[in-house]
């Protein structure tokens, strides 16, 4: 049984692979090799990757692909994703393509309000506490001038503070819930110093209050932080066409594809359980684009899925009807983004995927990613509703199992030429692949 180990941060790299190989890797000259094999020969840019985040032993290498032909409001654009998962980069460019020549997608951001809070305990009469915050508000907003002047050139700042009475459902407790704009940055860093000089303003102003007594003078500051949960920070996407344009490549009719979709969509929308998967499917293109930009995918995960249960049930993120024998695709969701600060500027990949995407706004990054979301939840329920996921699932799995069964260059040609015209599964590949190696 290993002891825990004191000063494991003060090591350097080195040393701290050889110290995680003794007590947690038998000693494996293999593992050292495997985590060596991912630093990057630039040691610049290995550096710098390094100095990201705390620990680092090596880098976690994902697959940066594009996926072309997006129109979105009558641009051509090339999306990046950063995915593991094999088939969301086709599905993707599929549904691009399919909707390329159908009119493109619509997209459209609705707000951009962010929010953070101050979570308080105040022991007193309630309104006390409400001429404490009439008097406080503008005394709040005058503190941080000096956090807000950069942001506020660029047209945001803090938009307006409310308290809120929670005590009925936690006694005592009470909020300072703010609104901010945060233009092309996600706006973390800046909301969470706002908020955290609101509290220190909003304790030490409470002790010179007259009106207080020495108890409700003495306001418990619980915490500051911005929150992920962003309702009123949302874009649209969509797509439409009339119903006969929907037959071609879907192997029916126009109508009978409309109505498959529309109820597939609606199951999602009725049954947790489907919409739990409907929505991980958007979640592929969502994450994918996000990633690849640098953006917090933690945040906009979290956000999304507040979001998809915000009338109480969790349902679908996304909705489809006929209208006048129009088909009509669309989806709303949270997004806090940014386009400039954290490793936008610092990752050569994310400047690349940014440069790619013509250096977008935050507001542009928006609704480029909800029309990737959008696009990977057609690609699935498409699939779903004609050939099944499987099919198109299995062949580009199939490179996967080849791969795990280090299968060579030769002897790939030779079984993805087989599969062409046979169904993949893990068995039959490695059954094919044995009797390649024993021929
Ligand atoms: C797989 O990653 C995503 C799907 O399951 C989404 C869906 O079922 O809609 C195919």
């Amino acid at each position: 049984m290993s002891q825990p180990v004191t000063g494991f941060s003060k090591l350097n790299k080195e040393e701290k692979i050889e110290w995680l190989n003794s007590h947690y890797l038998q000693n494996s000259p293999d593992a050292i090799k495997v985590l060596k094999q991912y630093w990057n020969e630039d040691a610049k840019l290995q550096q710098l990757h390094e100095e990201f985040t705390e620990n680092t032993l090596s880098n976690f290498y994902l697959p940066f692909g594009v996926a072309p032909n997006f129109l979105i409001n009558g641009k051509l654009m090339a999306i990046p994703m950063a995915i593991e998962e094999s088939s969301v980069i086709a599905a993707a460019s599929k549904a691009a393509k399919f909707w390329g020549s159908r009119g493109g997608f619509k997209a459209t951001v609705i707000n951009t309000k962010k929010i953070g809070q101050v979570h308080f305990i105040y022991t007193g009469e309630k309104e006390k506490l409400k001429r404490f915050y009439d008097y406080i508000k503008p005394v709040l907003l005058d503190s941080v001038r000096d956090i807000t002047q950069n942001m506020e050139k660029r047209g945001g700042g803090v938009l307006d503070i409310e308290l809120r009475d929670k005590t009925a459902a936690l006694e005592n407790y009470y909020q300072l819930h703010c609104y901010f704009e945060t233009k092309d940055s996600m706006g973390a860093n800046f909301i969470n110093s706002c908020l955290e000089k609101f509290a220190h303003v909003f304790q030490a102003e409470a002790e010179n209050w007259k009106e207080f007594t020495s108890e409700e003078k003495d306001i418990e500051i619980l915490m500051s932080i911005l929150s992920n949960y962003v309702p009123e920070c949302v874009v649209r996407a969509e797509v439409s066409c009339p119903v006969e344009q929907l037959s071609e490549e879907n192997g029916m009719k126009g109508e009978e594809f409309a109505q498959k979709f529309i109820r597939a969509v609606r199951i999602a929308e009725i049954e947790k359980y489907r919409a739990v998967t409907h929505n991980k499917g958007i979640m592929n293109g969502i994450d994918a684009v996000v990633l690849a930009t640098g953006n917090d995918f933690r945040a906009v995960e979290a956000g999304i899925h507040a979001y998809a249960s915000k009338n109480g049930t969790y349902t679908s993120l996304t909705h489809a009807a006929v209208e006048d024998g129009i088909f009509k695709f669309w989806m709303e969701i949270p997004l806090a983004l940014g386009t400039v600060g954290g490793l936008t500027s610092l990752h050569p990949l994310v400047k690349l995927a940014l440069d790619m995407l013509q250096n977008p706004s935050a507001r542009e990054l928006m609704e480029i990613v909800a029309v990737a979301g959008l696009a990977q939840n057609f690609g699935a329920v498409q699939s779903l509703i004609t050939t099944g996921i499987q099919q198109g699932h299995m062949k580009m799995h199939l490179m996967n199992i080849l791969n795990q069964q280090q299968a060579t260059p030769e002897e790939k040609r030779i079984i993805v030429d087989y599969f062409r015209k046979n169904t993949v599964s893990h068995s039959s590949v490695i059954t094919q692949l044995e009797k390649l190696r024993q021929q």
